[in-house]
């Protein structure tokens, strides 16, 4: 049985989803000993709000020097939130990419 996703939040950079945490080997890399190399598989999503490809990390966060510190009484926690169907989106600045892929098409609430 496969294990549960894992998320983990990249120093400075991304968040990185492991979908799938059965190390497998990767094609065509081998150690120096001729060990097959192997790791999980999964992504990273972008956090700085910087990359041409989101959802995805496209390593602009070294660019622009993204830093992943929260901002705490910035007013950034006090953005107004969407409802959808059977969910409340709290719009959080302070940890968000600001992609918008999630609050497309929804409106706003007062909550
Ligand atoms: S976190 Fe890598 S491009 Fe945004």
């Amino acid at each position: 049985m496969a294990s549960a996703p894992k998320i983990a939040v990249g120093n400075n950079g991304p968040y990185f989803v492991m979908h799938d945490m059965t190390a497998l080997p990767v094609p065509n890399l081998r150690r120096a000993s001729g060990e097959a190399c192997a790791t999980v598989r999964g992504v990273a999503l972008c956090r700085c709000g910087g990359s041409k490809n989101k959802p995805f990390c496209d390593g602009s966060h070294g660019a622009i020097g993204f830093k992943g510190t929260k901002h705490r009484g910035s007013g950034e926690e006090q953005a107004p939130c969407v409802a959808g169907k059977g969910i409340t989106i709290f719009d959080n600045r302070g940890i968000c990419s600001h992609a918008g892929h999630c609050t497309d098409a929804l409106s706003r609430c007062s909550a």
